[in-house]
């Protein structure tokens, strides 16, 4: 028997970038320490669940996805023992922590890729080499606007290595047994120090075989079984959030269990990431009609009892446009990059306010539906105060600014001269206006909005736990659907048009404005939202 709910199926999670932070040594980047300072903000905002970005020694080709040691941090960020208080610290507020466990790839500067090099070397088999750069060549390119290829050739050793992101990431060979034991060596490592789990990092793609596109393939499957089954033996109260970013029936085979029977427990990864539904948020309210979303919830396949999906608007990656249509790809594009440097690979890098015009009204419909449709809600840094973007900084450096804690110099992040990055300072999305000291004393702030929300979903188990059913009604602008979940139903509205819109419904308890409507018919306005007891 399933006992439910687990902790990480009613929580709300924070993605928390730690150079962007705080800063507490005044060197102009963030740090551990930085973080451990800002934690009482994050447990006032009512978050559950902290996920760290990597914080390892890189030489942060890719922002630290690039990982030169595993068993360190970046001489920027502090050392393991700031890492631990950070953790500890954490707790003591009734935060959980997770962090990044990066699988795929390592820098070409980690000691085990520069051994690897050589081929007499007993790291030789590490990564994936090859003397031809067309081997596995249904596989597709990732960072598309950087990489002509997936293989790069090495001089040293007269063969090119295959890596799915930076040329400077060398992808691990997992049919190498010795890597296999690495990655659970790591895993264990990182929990001794107390963590409560791993997002994991670009699972699809731990094993290749020639002929298919090198995705989820059965051999990625059964390694991720295997690293559960020791977290579960070893830890059994951490968790596995898997980041695949694939169509919904792909990545249900991600939570394990059994696909024929659905009352089969998970056995694979707690949660995953549902990227295909984050762009349909967003089309949807640009077209003023649901279709897009409700298509790709009806797309969901159900998941094991002990699962639950993630969702979240926006992260510290570009807003990934991989799972739509060419054609839907074309309008996203037009829509919200219409300036070129808008865009990056197959996506848009901008921040969820800018997206959205900063109308606060568009800004708080998306968030209601994070709150409401089925999932653990992920909020990325910066999003609850409304933050803007610099789309000319390089690659996805633009939402990865330092966060703006009050109009001081540097928005408070630093006492730095200067700082890894510039500020937001211009006349919307500035510091000076946009921060989290002006908007905790301000009632009607988004931030403060934010904390209701996250206050009401921790207070209402349906949100987090409830069947989901589409609710039909002739204006497609209405988004509306009930989430049942025991003897509670709710019903979750949304107008997605900037007109107001009508509908009939019985009376009801509406949980943001605390009052009761009686049975009639209620008139949403403009980009209008409620979430609604049924008596
Ligand atoms: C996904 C991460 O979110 C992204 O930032 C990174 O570049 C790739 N994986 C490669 O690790």
């Amino acid at each position: 028997m399933i006992k439910r709910p687990y902790w990480y199926q009613t929580a709300v999670f924070y993605e928390l970038y730690v150079r962007a932070f705080a800063d507490s040594n005044a060197d102009g980047h963030g740090d551990l320490r930085g973080a451990l300072t800002r934690l009482d903000y994050l447990a006032d905002l009512g978050v559950n669940c902290i996920w760290l970005l990597p914080t390892f020694p890189s030489p942060l080709v890719d922002d630290g996805y690039d990982i030169a040691d595993y068993y360190g941090v970046h001489p920027t960020y502090g050392a393991l023992d700031d890492f631990k208080a950070l953790i500890d610290a954490a707790h003591a507020r009734g935060l959980r922590v997770i962090a990044d466990l990066v699988l795929n790839h390592t820098s070409d500067q980690h000691p085990w890729f520069q051994a690897s090099r050589r081929r007499q070397d007993p790291y030789s088999d590490y990564y994936v080499w090859s003397d031809s750069n067309e081997t596995y060549s249904d596989a597709r390119i990732i960072f598309l606007d950087t990489e002509p290829s997936n293989w790069t050739w090495d001089e040293a050793r007269g063969q090119y290595f295959w890596h799915r992101f930076y040329r400077q990431q060398p992808d691990l060979n997992f049919d190498n047994p010795a890597v296999q034991e690495e990655m659970f060596k790591i895993a264990r490592f990182w929990m001794d120090l107390g963590l409560d789990g791993f997002r994991a990092d670009a699972v699809p793609y731990l094993f290749e075989r020639e002929g298919t596109n090198c995705e989820n393939l059965p051999e990625t499957h059964a390694y991720l079984r295997r690293l559960r089954a020791m977290m579960e033996a070893e830890y059994p109260h951490a968790i596995l959030l898997c980041e695949a970013n694939q169509w919904p029936e792909d990545v249900r085979p991600y939570f394990g269990g059994d696909l024929a029977d659905p009352t089969a427990p998970g056995d694979a990864f707690h949660m995953g990431f549902h990227f295909p539904v984050m762009p349909r948020l967003y089309m949807a309210l640009r077209r003023g009609d649901r279709s897009p979303v409700v298509e790709i919830m009806q797309r969901t396949p159900a998941i094991p009892a002990n699962c639950q999906w993630c969702t979240f608007l926006r992260n510290h990656d570009e807003l990934t446009l991989e799972m739509v249509t060419e054609a839907e790809r074309q309008w996203m594009w037009q829509q919200f990059a219409p300036e070129p440097r808008m865009r990056l690979n197959l996506g848009i890098r901008r921040r969820l306010a800018p997206l959205l015009g900063n109308d606060r009204r568009q800004i708080e419909l998306l968030n209601s539906l994070l709150f409401t449709l089925p999932g653990s809600p992920i909020i990325y840094y910066g999003d609850e105060i409304g933050m803007g973007d610099d789309i000319w900084l390089h690659d996805r450096n633009g939402v990865r600014t330092p966060m703006q804690w009050d109009a001081s110099r540097h928005a408070g992040f630093s006492e730095a001269e200067t700082v890894y990055a510039p500020v937001i300072s211009d006349a919307v999305y500035g510091y000076q206006r946009v921060n989290v000291a002006a908007q905790i004393s301000n009632p009607t702030s988004l931030l403060r909005r934010m904390r209701q929300f996250i206050a009401a979903y921790k207070a209402e188990p349906a949100l987090a736990l409830g069947d989901l059913a589409f609710i039909d009604h002739p204006d497609r602008a209405l988004l509306a659907f009930r989430r049942s979940h025991e003897r509670t139903t709710l019903i979750c509205l949304h107008n997605l048009s900037p007109r107001g819109v009508r509908i009939d419904l019985p009376t009801t308890h509406d949980l943001l404005a605390d009052v009761t409507w009686a049975e009639g018919s209620m008139t949403l306005p403009p980009y209008g939202y409620r979430w609604l007891r049924v008596a």
